[in-house]
C-alpha cells in the first residue's frame, strides 16, 4: 500500500500522514511533486490518494497529473481523502469518477474539514481553538475510517450519484473556470517584497522566478496559496487584496 498526496498547505498532508499511520503504519507516503512518485506508483497495487478540494474541484495540478500518468491507474485499488474548509459536495467523486475512466477501482472516499487555507480572504476565518476543535475533529474522523478500512467496510462520502449533485449545485456549476486552468493572477507587493526567494523554491508549479533581482510570477499558479501563507514579508496575493492572517497547520495541533 502506497499513500500519495498534493498538499499546498499542509492540510492534506496532515490527514494522510493520519490516516495511514492508522491503517497501514510504516507505508510509504509521497507527494505528487516527488520525482520518484510514478516508480513508487508501480510498485504497489492499493492505494490512498489525498488532495484539496478548490472550488468544488480538483486542483488543476491534481486533475494534470492524473490524467497526464493515466496509464499508471489501470487496475489499482484506489481509496480517496478529500480535505476541504467548509464543503465539496462530490470531493472523493471527483478522483474518483476520473481514476474510474483509466481502469482504476474505487474503494471508497471520505471528506475531511480542515481550516481554511486562503488567507487573504475573510471569510470562513476561524478563532484558535475553534481551528484546534476542528484538527482534533478531523483527527478522530480519519482514525475511525482507517479502521473501518482495515474491517473492509470502507466509508463512501463523495462517491455516489447524489453527492455528485450536490457538488454540481452546490459550487461547481458557478465557478467550474477557475479550476480549469492555471491563473496569473498572482500578485507580488514588489514595495513589500525582499527578494528572499523563499517563494520561488516552495511553488510547486516553478511559477514564479526571480529575475535581475526581481520576483516574477508567471501564468502557470495552481492556487495552492503555499507561498502566500509563507511570504515572511505578507507581500503575496491572489483572490484577496491583502493577507490577513497566514495558515499554519502545526499552529492548531
Ligand atoms: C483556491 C482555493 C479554493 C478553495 N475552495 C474550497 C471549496 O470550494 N470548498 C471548501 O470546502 N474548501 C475550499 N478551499 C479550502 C481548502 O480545500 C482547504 O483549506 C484544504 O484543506 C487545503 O488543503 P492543503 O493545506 O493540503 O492545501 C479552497 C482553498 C483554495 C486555496
Ligand atoms: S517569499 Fe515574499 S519576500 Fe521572499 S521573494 Fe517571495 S514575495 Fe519576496
Ligand atoms: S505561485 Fe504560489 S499559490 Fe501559485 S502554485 Fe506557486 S506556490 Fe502555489
Amino acid at each position: 500500500m502506497i499513500g500519495i498526496y498534493f498538499s499546498g498547505t499542509g492540510n492534506t498532508e496532515y490527514c494522510i500522514k493520519k490516516f495511514v499511520s492508522v491503517y497501514a503504519s510504516g507505508s510509504p507516503i509521497i507527494s505528487i511533486e516527488d520525482n520518484s512518485i510514478l516508480e513508487a506508483i508501480n510498485q504497489h497495487q492499493e492505494i490512498i490518494f489525498a488532495y484539496p478540494i478548490y472550488y468544488s474541484n480538483l486542483p488543476k495540478i491534481v486533475r494534470d497529473f492524473i490524467v497526464k500518468n493515466h496509464t499508471v491507474w489501470y487496475g489499482k485499488r484506489i481509496f480517496f481523502i478529500a480535505t476541504m474548509g467548509l464543503f465539496s459536495g462530490d470531493g472523493a467523486g471527483l478522483g474518483s469518477r476520473l481514476m474510474k475512466k483509466y481502469g482504476a477501482h474505487i474503494i471508497g472516499g471520505l471528506h475531511i474539514k480542515m481550516p481554511d487555507c486562503i488567507c487573504d480572504v475573510k471569510t470562513l476565518k476561524r478563532s484558535i481553538p475553534q481551528n484546534r476543535k476542528l484538527i482534533k475533529d478531523a483527527t478522530n474522523k480519519l482514525i475511525k475510517a482507517a479502521h473501518q478500512l482495515k474491517e473492509n467496510r470502507p466509508p463512501q462520502e463523495g462517491i455516489n450519484v447524489f453527492y455528485h449533485i450536490a457538488g454540481l449545485l452546490g459550487q461547481r456549476l458557478w465557478f467550474y473556470n477557475k479550476t480549469r486552468s492555471y491563473t496569473d493572477q498572482l500578485h507580488i507587493d514588489p514595495n513589500a517584497c525582499i527578494c528572499c526567494g523563499k517563494c520561488a523554491g516552495l511553488c510547486p508549479m516553478k511559477n514564479i522566478s526571480i529575475i535581475d533581482n526581481r520576483v516574477q510570477a508567471h501564468d502557470q499558479c495552481t492556487m495552492c496559496y503555499r507561498c502566500i501563507n509563507q511570504c515572511p514579508q505578507r507581500a503575496i496575493t491572489l483572490i484577496g487584496k491583502e493577507v490577513i492572517e497566514q495558515h499554519r497547520v502545526e499552529d492548531f495541533l
